[in-house]
């Protein structure tokens, strides 16, 4: 199993970028964060449990998410490719997922790219972010408008801000990333699977370093 990783501070731009190379590679992108807004979609147990955890911008327990995406990547082949964006977040998730691939598939991961950007940067992707809220496209009201304002281009859904991009929440979650999940850029740089994107340019440019590396 080939298990590549995205990392970076919350708008660094790592869903959008891990869409477009899973359009173009082997690569299945794995978002926890997707998967959890869709366990809040259902009203699921583990949904209401973390809806009140990202609402806070606060993490959702490892435990949660370690089993989460385990149990999603147990469902694949030791054939396959994935790309994780947002996961893992804390040291102890980290371990985790070195055990997991170390005892299912005796593999471990094989690169984990820092997409380095500035925090006024982070402010200004996410302040103009807008997502659909049905079949869950990406846009920028300034960088990638929908096609007619307000409107999705895949589904033609009413486009909507996601409730955790709210100012004081956004500033939650970036105190959380620099308290837990900074750390690991040197976790995985002592591993010598880290790989330095500087993120401040466009999705392509962002998406090319990525390939030429992957
Ligand atoms: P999650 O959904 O993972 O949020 P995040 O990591 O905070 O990341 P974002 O989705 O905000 O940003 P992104 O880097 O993907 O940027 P994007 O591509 O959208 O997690 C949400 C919550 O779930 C967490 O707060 C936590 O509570 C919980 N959670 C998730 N995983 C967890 C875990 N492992 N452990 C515990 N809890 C967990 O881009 C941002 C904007 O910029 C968009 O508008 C986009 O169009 C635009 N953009 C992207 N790239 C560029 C570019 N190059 N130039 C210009 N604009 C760009």
């Amino acid at each position: 199993m080939n298990t590549a990783i995205l990392l970076g501070a919350p708008g660094a731009g790592k869903g959008t970028v891990a869409a477009l190379i899973e359009e173009q590679t082997s690569y299945v992108q794995l978002s926890t964060g997707d998967m959890l807004r869709e366990c809040i979609a259902q009203q699921s147990p583990l949904g209401k449990q973390a809806k009140e955890c990202m609402d806070r911008g606060e993490l959702v327990p490892d435990d949660v998410v370690v089993d989460m995406i385990s149990a999603r990547m147990a469902n694949g082949s030791a054939d396959d490719s994935y790309l994780l964006d947002g996961f893992p977040r804390t040291e102890q998730q980290a371990v985790k997922l070195d055990a997991v691939l170390a005892k299912t598939y005796g593999s471990a991961v094989c690169a984990v790219f820092f997409m380095d950007v500035s925090e006024s940067t982070v402010v200004e992707r996410i302040s103009g972010r807008r997502v659909c809220p049905k079949c869950g496209a990406v846009y920028h009201i300034a960088f990638v408008p929908t096609a007619v304002e307000g409107i999705c281009d895949h589904c033609g859904s009413s486009v909507i801000q996601r409730t955790d991009d709210h100012e004081e929440t956004v500033l939650n979650r970036l105190r959380v990333y620099h308290d837990q999940t900074a750390a690991l850029v040197n976790y995985y740089r002592n591993k010598q699977v880290l790989v330095e994107i500087d993120a401040s340019g466009t999705v392509a440019e962002n998406a090319r370093q990525i390939l030429e590396k992957l």
